[in-house]
């Protein structure tokens, strides 16, 4: 989200809850707050006071302490110690066990983003069999997105639920937009259809029940946000024109010109033909989509339905002829848009990021995960697969319009910020698409050093000016850099810590 008038009015949803003594986390991550680290980048303490703090966990401390005692450089463990709490110091806004329910902000806005949680909680699953609280609180993440996705499995942004007593937020963004299926903004903060969205509710569900074992999210309500699911791949793999030339259209969207734009075709956006890909609207950074397949995406999609079937599987779920279809059904798309995605957007080892299914193709890449530049952090190849790796080298450098390089900071952004604000995230994506040290360290301290000495992690960063970033509170950014350590943490120990010895949370 760009808009500072935005962020402004949506800052004052926040009074009245109990934090409302409580610094704005926006206002207060725009300055330098405690001390600076020892290295020499300086970088503050930028976490709440204790009693600010939206939730406290004994084992993430732990975490903390174990990390800074290994870090070699003070300026990595400072931003580790700021980004790694990041979501449980600032964005429960709401938790209640008894209810099961739990309301997750995405950062500066007031809304609970699906794609957003899913990486929110990831670097956290690896406590959560020695932290029951904090399992708990994830189980509730899980039932409260279950609600959602059964109710508008097309969108991907949402309200606080009712039982809350938190009052919903308007979003300037979504004023005059026109949506099918219809919307009830209570409950929907934003609807632009992004298949990644719901791949983020698959990946929650199945990092819980991995490291718990516990399968009773696995309810009615959540069998019918999977159902839900299903839906939507059958509806959204379909071409657009039928055999008689009749336009299919099970989802349109299209904005009134101001905050949001308006989109061809009665809100359809450039037609598609049947490729065995699933097709998106919006892009994982909420832009409006070029072509309808999104590579990435298929290929999170991909992944993350073998997942939903193995744990059907091994939860015992299969015995039953509901989970038993889901598995099946999972298996066989899950197969097909792989075998899509390497049939269809691959040409001389080059994945494009976009493709419509009529001979279209969009080689770029945009720093938000799903990205291509993650594909091997998504678990769909092998960071050394030739196709990686050729695409790889487009990526981060000229060949892609949305790679920039300035001074101090390069990178791959998108045009949802614009072309020459770069995000971090990429680099952090990057770092999980190789294993050569050097290329490791370069994209670390580009991250390191361009916090606007803030020592937190942006959405993005201006090539021209080290002042002008974007998004001061952004969890996901901070947490996926936490991610991005801890698996250096094991995979490169020798790279950041002063031993060999690896390192493993909730060990
Ligand atoms: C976290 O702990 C502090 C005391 O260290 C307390 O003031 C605060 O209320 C706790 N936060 C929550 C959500 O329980
Ligand atoms: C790591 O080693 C460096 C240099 O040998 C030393 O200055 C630093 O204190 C050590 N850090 C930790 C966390 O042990
Ligand atoms: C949690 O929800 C239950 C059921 O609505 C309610 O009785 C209880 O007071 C709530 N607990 C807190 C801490 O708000
Ligand atoms: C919901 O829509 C109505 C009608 O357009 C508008 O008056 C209201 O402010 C909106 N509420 C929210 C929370 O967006
Ligand atoms: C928009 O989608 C709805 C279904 O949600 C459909 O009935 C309608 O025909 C579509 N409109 C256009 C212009 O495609
Ligand atoms: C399950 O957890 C283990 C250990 O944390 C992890 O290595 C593995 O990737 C996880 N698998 C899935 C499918 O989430
Ligand atoms: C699953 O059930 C649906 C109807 O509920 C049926 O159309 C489909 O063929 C079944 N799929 C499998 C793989 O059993
Ligand atoms: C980071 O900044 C240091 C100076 O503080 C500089 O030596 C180093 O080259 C920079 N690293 C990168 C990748 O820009
Ligand atoms: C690059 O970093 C230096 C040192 O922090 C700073 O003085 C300069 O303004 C930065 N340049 C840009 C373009 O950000």
């Amino acid at each position: 989200m760009k808009s500072t008038f935005f962020v402004a009015v949506l800052a004052a949803a926040f009074a009245g809850n109990v934090w409302a003594q409580c610094p704005d986390y926006t206002t207060y991550a725009q300055t330098a707050q405690g001390n600076p680290s020892n290295g020499p980048l300086g970088l503050p303490y930028m976490r709440p006071s204790p009693e600010c703090r939206t939730f406290n966990s004994t084992s993430v401390e732990k975490v903390i302490t174990d990390m800074k005692a290994r870090l070699k450089d003070p300026d990595l463990a400072r931003l580790f110690e700021n980004t790694f709490p990041n979501t449980l110091d600032t964005t429960v806004k709401y938790f209640n066990a008894t209810e099961n329910l739990a309301f997750i902000i995405t950062g500066d806005i007031t809304a609970q983003w699906l794609r957003d949680t899913a990486n929110q909680f990831a670097h956290y699953f690896a406590l959560l069999p020695s932290d029951p609280a904090l399992a708990t609180l994830v189980k509730a993440v899980i039932n409260n997105e279950a609600r959602y996705v059964s109710e508008y499995p097309y969108c991907g942004a949402f309200q606080p639920p009712p039982e809350s007593g938190l009052a919903p937020s308007v979003n300037g963004a979504a004023v005059g937009v026109t949506v099918n299926p219809p919307v009830n903004n209570q409950t929907v903060f934003e609807c632009k259809y992004e298949i990644d969205s719901l791949c983020g509710f698959l990946k929650l569900s199945r990092s819980y029940y991995n490291v718990t074992k516990d399968a009773s999210f696995m309810d009615a309500q959540w069998y019918s946000a999977i159902d839900q699911i299903f839906r939507v791949i059958n509806e959204q793999s379909q071409g657009s024109w039928d055999a008689d030339f009749n336009f299919i259209s099970y989802y349109n969207w299209t904005g009134n010109g101001q905050q949001s734009p308006t989109v061809d075709n009665g809100g359809n956006g450039e037609p598609k033909a049947y490729t065995g890909m699933v097709g998106t609207h919006h892009r994982p950074s909420d832009d409006i989509s070029v072509f309808a397949f999104l590579t990435p995406a298929n290929a999170m999609l991909s992944v993350e339905l073998a997942h939903l079937s193995d744990i059907l599987v091994a939860s015992g779920q299969t015995k039953t002829s509901q989970g038993k279809n889901i598995s099946e059904q999972a298996t066989s798309w899950s197969k097909s848009v792989s075998a899509a995605v390497w049939a269809k957007t691959l040409v001389d080892n080059v994945f494009a990021y976009e493709t419509n299914g009529f001979g279209g193709r969009y080689v770029m890449d945009d720093a938000n995960v799903p990205s291509l530049l993650s594909l091997p952090f998504l678990g769909f190849l092998d960071k050394n697969d030739p196709a990686y790796v050729a695409t790889r080298k487009v990526l981060l450098g000229r060949g892609n319009p949305y790679y920039a390089a300035g001074l101090n900071f390069s990178g791959v952004g998108g045009p949802h910020v614009d072309a020459w604000n770069p995000w971090p995230m990429s680099q952090i994506s990057a770092i999980y698409g190789t294993d050569d040290d050097d290329e490791i360290l370069q994209s670390l301290y580009l991250i390191a050093n361009n916090t606007a000495g803030l020592g937190l992690i942006h959405e993005s960063q201006s090539i021209y000016s080290e002042a002008d970033y974007t998004r001061p509170w952004f969890a996901w950014a901070n947490s996926y850099f936490a991610e991005m350590l801890l698996d250096l943490a094991q995979r490169k120990p020798a790279l950041i810590f002063n031993s060999s010895k690896p390192y493993t949370p909730g060990q």
